[in-house]
């Protein structure tokens, strides 16, 4: 069901009829040898997450999320005993869940780095990926013959390539017939999240962000929005035959300290308009502000954390 990298046809891993080994690193095959990101030129442009790695999900990388469990519930009871395409699955919140309910999976993302946390989560959780094939992969070019999965999550990541529409084509082109793209959504519920008093952790939120960017524009750099506007439900609907749409009740009570959440993103660079801003240089003038902010709002400032009430998850199927 993979397509050799060199020749483009079927090949049954690791070698192809042409004569081409696909070369494995850390378990981890490596269909695609482009480039991590590719912010410029005339091409597709796309943001991998090679280097935000354990910083995009910070202190949470190895928790199973309960969103994403439920989610991974739904993927596994639609794929059944099928091939469920994880696209650029990240450090695997729906790929890891869904390997501990049994089902068989293919990861893939075009961060080696990301595929690695995927790794660490599964081990870390007791669950096995003996189920789960994973790839270095570009979602723009899927290394997959025509027709060869049933359910594809690609969640939270056509606003970060260029041509998302090619994605979704791509997605279609490997499903099989009544095959189904899955998306999951937040909707508000119940009991929306803006009746919680959040002043505190946005004040310093939005200040950390707004003085970051003051001081590196003041050294001549400025944040670029990588950030790609797409319509997802017109393009979906327009090429799948069906839609189908459910909601999953949630509205329990969190809370996400700094720390926990958006201080361990930041620092790491993890926010796409950080991706230009040279290591070093964010290393200064991240130090420099984390001590300001000590002084301003106390040494345990991380601690402060914002509150919320869990959205609905709402979830959308289109059948091809
Ligand atoms: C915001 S994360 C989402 C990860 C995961 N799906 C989730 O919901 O948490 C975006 C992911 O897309 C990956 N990515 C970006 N461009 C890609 C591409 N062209 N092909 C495959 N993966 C890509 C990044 O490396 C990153 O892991
Ligand atoms: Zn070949």
């Amino acid at each position: 069901m993979f397509l050799c990298p060199q020749c483009k046809r079927t090949m049954t891993m690791p070698q192809c009829a042409c004569g081409y080994v696909v070369p494995e690193q850390n378990g981890i095959w490596q269909l695609s040898d482009a480039p991590d990101m590719i912010t410029m030129g005339e091409g597709d442009k796309y943001i991998g997450y090679e280097h935000i790695g354990e910083s995009y999900s910070g202190q949470r990388k190895f928790l199973i999320e309960e969103r994403d469990a439920l989610f991974a519930k739904v993927i596994s009871d639609k794929a059944k005993d099928g091939i469920f395409l994880d696209l650029a699955c990240g450090d695997g919140c729906f790929t890891v869940p869904t390997a501990a309910n049994g089902t068989r999976i293919i990861a893939g993302d075009i961060s080696n780095r990301m595929l690695s946390i995927l790794k660490k989560k599964a081990a870390h959780n007791g669950i096995s990926l003996e189920q789960t094939v994973l790839c270095r992969m570009n979602a723009l070019e899927i290394p997959l013959a025509d027709e060869s999965v049933d359910v594809v999550v690609a969640n939270s990541v056509l606003h970060l390539i260029s041509n998302p529409q090619r994605v979704i084509s791509e997605i279609w082109r490997v499903l099989k017939q009544g095959g189904i793209f899955l998306c999951g959504e937040d909707a508000p519920g119940k009991n929306p999240g803006a009746i919680l008093d959040n002043s505190l952790y946005n004040e310093i939120v939005n200040s950390l962000y707004g003085e970051y960017w003051k001081r590196l524009s003041a050294l001549g750099i400025l944040p670029k929005r990588y950030r790609w506007k797409f319509d997802r439900e017109a393009t979906c609907t327009a090429l799948f035959s069906r839609r189908e749409e459910t909601m999953v009740e949630r509205g329990m009570p969190y809370e996400t300290p700094l720390k926990d959440g958006f201080l361990p993103r930041f620092l790491g660079r993890g926010f796409s308009d950080q991706a230009d801003v040279p290591p070093a240089l964010h290393e200064e003038v991240t130090k420099a502000l984390l001590s300001d902010f000590e002084k301003q709002y106390g040494a345990d400032f991380a601690e402060i954390s914002f509150h919320g009430v869990e959205d609905d998850l709402q979830i959308i199927a289109y059948y091809k």
